[in-house]
């Protein structure tokens, strides 16, 4: 049965995750540098690179201390390789390397996008290519037609921020601190989601592309007039940031090639309000709905192993030592 080993290291979260062919996380462990960006309000790239550094390799030696095997019996090793912040892509994909030279197995250098895309996957045996899949993350937000690992059709992006920074700057406005997101999703609970009026950007347009930059500024706006509660701010931003995505996807879905299932992955697919309205729009569409559970959305390296089983598994060629990290690479 295949056995991977996988590193992830392109912007906050160090991690490193066995996987096996059959689905079978056998471990995993996550070092989060929150707090080490969070007096800053966002993620430094360089603290960032630091903290890599020192943590990965303990952390791989923890992984396979805790599931008791030997990097000779692992099949192959997988490592994000972009895109993401550069000092950390490296990082994890030079420890990768070094790993696969030393154990004589094949390096696999996983788009990170590629780990989220096919994360749902290693979630759910039965969900089968081809799939539609909403991207949702800090850095990206994309409509895919997952027709294979490796075969991606980008029908829509983002024009300027992605999702999972429009809550993140939205948080800031709001004094939620950093991560963003999950703070805004804890607030909004207390919110009316009908008590700012907010814009829709490219709502009814035709092409299913993406703008949050004008919701953000709304929000900042709003926020500065001082007539909403953080918690109605909050409960707004959310439902209009739903509804933009709701309107962009389903205009994708109407024009998009027969899928098996709508699905969700990323960052932000870790927000409930977000995956109860994308399983509604599924049924509106006949379509069953997926998303990983909570721990699978966000970076982790379970994802990069399975993107690597995957890439093994289909038959793909290891790549070479002297592969670059990419800053940009997509999909
Ligand atoms: O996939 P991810 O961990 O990293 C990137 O590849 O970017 O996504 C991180 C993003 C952040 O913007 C974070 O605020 C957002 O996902 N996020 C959330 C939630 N959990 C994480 N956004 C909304 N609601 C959440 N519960
Ligand atoms: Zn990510």
């Amino acid at each position: 049965m295949t056995l991977v080993l996988g590193i992830e290291s392109s912007c906050d979260e160090t991690a490193a995750a066995l996987v096996m062919g059959d689905r079978r996380i056998l471990a995993q462990a996550i070092a989060s540098q929150e707090e080490e960006h969070a007096p800053y309000g966002g993620v430094v790239p360089e603290i960032a690179a630091r903290a890599h550094a020192e943590r990965l390799t303990p952390l791989i030696d923890k992984v396979l201390r805790e599931a008791d095997v030997p990097l000779a019996d692992c099949d192959a090793i997988a490592a994000t390789a972009g895109p993401g912040l550069i000092g950390g892509v490296m990082v994890g994909l030079v420890t990768a390397k070094a790993l696969a030279m030393a154990s004589a197995k094949p390096l696999y250098a996983v788009n990170h996008l590629e780990g989220h895309a096919l994360s749902p996957r290693l979630a759910d045996a039965s969900l089968r290519y081809p799939y539609a899949l909403l991207l949702v993350s800090g850095g990206h937000c994309q409509i895919l037609r997952v027709e294979g690992v490796g075969k991606y059709q980008r029908l829509a992006t983002t024009i300027d921020d992605a999702l999972g920074e429009a809550f993140d700057k939205s948080a800031k406005i709001m004094g939620l601190g950093y991560p963003g997101g999950p703070a805004v999703e804890k607030l909004a609970l207390e919110g009316n989601p009908k008590a700012v009026p907010l814009p829709r950007p490219l709502k009814g347009s035709k092409e299913p592309h993406f703008s949050f930059a004008g919701l953000k500024s709304a929000v900042l706006r709003a926020h500065e007039t001082g007539e909403f509660s953080r918690a109605d701010l909050a409960a707004s931003f959310q439902q209009a940031a739903l509804d933009c995505i709701l309107d962009r996807t389903r205009k994708a879905l109407e024009t998009m090639d027969e899928v098996s299932a709508l699905v969700v992955a990323g960052g932000v697919a870790a927000n409930q309000t977000v995956r109860g309205g994308l399983e509604t729009l599924a049924g509106e569409f006949g379509l069953p709905f997926a998303a990983p559970p909570l721990p699978l959305c966000t970076d982790n390296a379970a994802m990069i192993a399975w993107a690597g089983v995957e890439r093994l598994e289909a038959g793909f060629d290891a790549d070479p030592l002297d592969l670059k990290a990419r800053p940009r690479w997509p999909l």
